[in-house]
């Protein structure tokens, strides 16, 4: 068994890229569980002060939710051709952690947008910072959802669109074999 924790990039309830990110559980492969990780919402901004009294209980939940699961999925808008701030803000929490919860952990990137590229100019940012953790990245295939608004079912949570609901399945059944050669499980 996989154990798949996706980590949401946008806080809005209406949001397409969570609609997107609830869909993953009904498209994912036997053998793999995917659940939704606790939202970043509740996390404060980041502040070396707050660190200095304690780790936040809210941070101290994600990292054990992140601990707790083989792999990672990052379910994101793109804002301004980069990672939206609390995304931002919840990596740079884990990363003052130690153990560092995000290292060696496979990852991989949908990003979803309104727009036609998709939020194609994300990945490479969330990739350098990803790399920052050490974290096995799974480049390709890349999942870029342009257009989403035509493809999604807000209040349902799921991808209406046939071919790229497939195509979501089959990304999965590759990230899958991915997390499985890093982490030896068969
Ligand atoms: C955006 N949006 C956006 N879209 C895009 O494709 N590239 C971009 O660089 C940006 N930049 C951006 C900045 C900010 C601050 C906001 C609020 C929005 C539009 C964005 O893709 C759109 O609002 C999505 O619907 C946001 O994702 P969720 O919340 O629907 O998942």
């Amino acid at each position: 068994m996989t154990k798949i924790g996706i980590l949401e990039g946008s806080l809005r309830k209406a949001s397409l890229s969570r609609a997107v990110a609830r869909s993953a559980s009904a498209l994912a492969p036997s053998g793999m569980d995917v659940t939704i990780l606790p939202s970043t919402e509740s996390l404060p901004h980041f502040n070396q002060d707050i660190l200095d009294e304690g780790i936040p209980a809210s941070v101290t939940e994600l990292a054990a939710a992140i601990s707790a699961v083989d792999a990672l999925l990052i379910v994101t808008p793109e804002y301004n051709w980069s990672i939206p701030g609390a995304l931002k803000n919840a990596i740079d929490w884990l990363s003052r952690l130690d153990p560092l919860p995000l290292s060696a952990k496979p990852v991989a990137i949908w990003t979803v947008s309104p727009g036609l590229l998709g939020g194609a100019r994300v990945h490479e940012s969330l990739r350098q910072t990803l790399h920052s953790q050490d974290m096995r990245i799974m480049a390709k295939p890349e999942i870029q959802i342009g257009g989403a608004k035509g493809k999604v079912d807000v209040e349902a949570g799921i991808v209406t669109h046939e071919d790229m609901a497939t195509f979501l399945g089959k990304h999965l059944v590759a990230f899958d074999a991915f997390c499985k050669s890093w982490t030896g499980r068969s």
